[in-house]
């Protein structure tokens, strides 16, 4: 397969500057360890500049965990997606459930952001997922496919390449339970194919699909094992040196 797995941690609301500073060290020594695994971390806002300098030169990239759509203006509290470029961002998290659940993000506003990071020549990584409600009610697939289809919504296929999909079951973050890697792959060929119909084969075949939720080095492998997963989007094991390294290891298949 020539997608370049991509393993992200997601530092949510955690690590002051000092203790960014500290655990990212670690992480650009496995990065280069693993060269053929491309590896991004997601600190807080008030910690990406300095982050910024402490991976300068090395592999590590740089990712925010949310934006706003609008370049400027009177948006009080916001931060557009072209200052987390002048930051020094490579990619950008839109439409985590935590930013769904808890602060009321729509499909809309996610398609928004998605394009305003890729306007700003960065990545989205695109989170979606259903809840465990919805997957009671057998609604997985429905939920995952509208989700998609309205993030991609009005994109064009000669824009598309630096899309990264998460599929971030909402039941599985941070509760310890994961997906059935079998379970994970169903739906991960799925997107698959709505991404296909959406933005052609080639720009399908080539886009990183990251599963997330509770990640960590006891089941990175199994997971990354799957056809039609290429990495992993990872919140609690990111905040650790040593799990986060061996899921790294799990991705480049060394574990
Ligand atoms: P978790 O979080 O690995 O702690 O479950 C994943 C995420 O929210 O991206």
């Amino acid at each position: 397969m020539s997608r370049r797995p991509l393993v992200a941690g997601n530092w949510k609301l955690h690590l002051t500057i000092a203790e960014a500073k500290e655990l990212v060290s670690g992480v650009g020594a496995s990065a280069a360890a693993d060269p053929g695994v491309e590896v991004a971390v997601a600190p807080v806002f008030t910690a990406l500049s300095a982050v910024h300098e402490a991976i300068a030169g090395g592999p590590v990239r740089l990712a925010a965990q949310d934006c706003y759509w609008e370049p400027k203006g009177a948006f009080t509290g916001e931060v557009s997606a072209t200052l987390l470029r002048d930051v020094g961002c490579d990619c950008v998290i839109v439409g985590h459930s935590e930013r769904r659940q808890l602060f009321g993000e729509t499909d809309e506003a996610v398609n928004r952001k998605a394009r305003a990071v890729l306007d700003a020549g960065m990545a989205p990584i695109v989170c979606v997922g259903e809840t465990l409600e919805q997957r009671e009610a057998n609604q997985t697939e429905a939920i995952v496919v509208a989700q998609v289809e309205r993030a991609l919504a009005g994109l064009a296929a000669t824009q598309a390449a630096p899309v990264v999909v998460a599929y971030e079951p909402v039941w599985a973050i941070g509760t310890g339970r994961t997906a059935q890697p079998q379970d994970a792959q169903a739906v991960h060929a799925r997107i698959r194919q709505v991404v296909a119909a959406a933005l052609g084969e080639s720009v399908a075949s080539n886009m990183r699909l990251l599963y997330g939720g509770s990640v960590k080095p006891s089941n990175a492998a199994e997971l990354m094992a799957q056809a039609d997963i290429d990495g992993a989007l990872v919140g609690g094991a990111s905040l650790q040196a040593d799990s986060f390294d061996a899921i790294i290891a799990a991705a480049a298949g060394r574990a």
